[in-house]
C-alpha cells in the first residue's frame, strides 16, 4: 500500500487522501493509552498504602508496557504498509515568503 494506490479502479494514479483504518486504529489506542497512564498517574496517591497502590501501580505498568508494544507495531507499520499522505499544503516550504512579504516584514517600501 504505498502513496498512489487511490486511483488504481481508473488507472489514474491519484494520492492517498486519508490514512488507513490500522494506523487511525493505532493512533487512537496511543492517545487513549498515554492518556490512561497520565490519569492513573494523577490518583496514584490517592490509593491507601499497600494493595490498592501496588495494584494501581501494576495497572500503570500494564497499560505503558502495553503501549510500548502498540508503539513497536505502529513504526513497523507505519514503515512497511502504512499509506503515505503527501505532505500538507500548508508545509513552510509552500508558505515561504516571495520577496514582497519580506519588504512588508522590514518595513520597506513594496
Ligand atoms: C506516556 C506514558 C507514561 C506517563 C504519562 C506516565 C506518567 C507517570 C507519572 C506522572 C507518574 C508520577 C505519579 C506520582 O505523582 O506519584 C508516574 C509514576 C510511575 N510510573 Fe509512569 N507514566 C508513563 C509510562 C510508564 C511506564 C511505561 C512505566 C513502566 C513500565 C511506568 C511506571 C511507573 C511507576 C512504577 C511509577 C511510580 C508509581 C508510584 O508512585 O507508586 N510509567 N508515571
Amino acid at each position: 500500500m504505498g502513496g498512489e494506490s487511490a486511483g488504481v479502479k481508473t488507472g489514474v494514479s491519484v494520492p492517498e487522501v486519508s490514512y488507513d483504518r490500522r494506523t487511525i486504529r493505532l493512533h487512537w489506542a496511543t492517545a487513549v493509552l498515554v492518556t490512561a497512564l497520565w490519569g492513573i498517574a494523577q490518583i496514584i496517591d490517592l490509593f491507601p498504602k499497600g494493595a490498592p497502590k501496588i495494584s494501581a501501580r501494576s495497572v500503570h505498568i500494564i497499560i505503558g508496557v502495553l503501549l510500548g508494544v502498540v508503539l513497536v507495531i505502529r513504526i513497523v507499520w507505519r514503515s512497511r504498509s502504512g499509506h503515505r499522505l503527501p505532505p500538507a499544503k500548508a508545509a513552510l516550504r509552500d508558505i515561504s515568503p516571495g520577496p514582497c512579504t519580506w519588504c512588508y516584514m522590514r518595513g520597506l517600501p513594496r
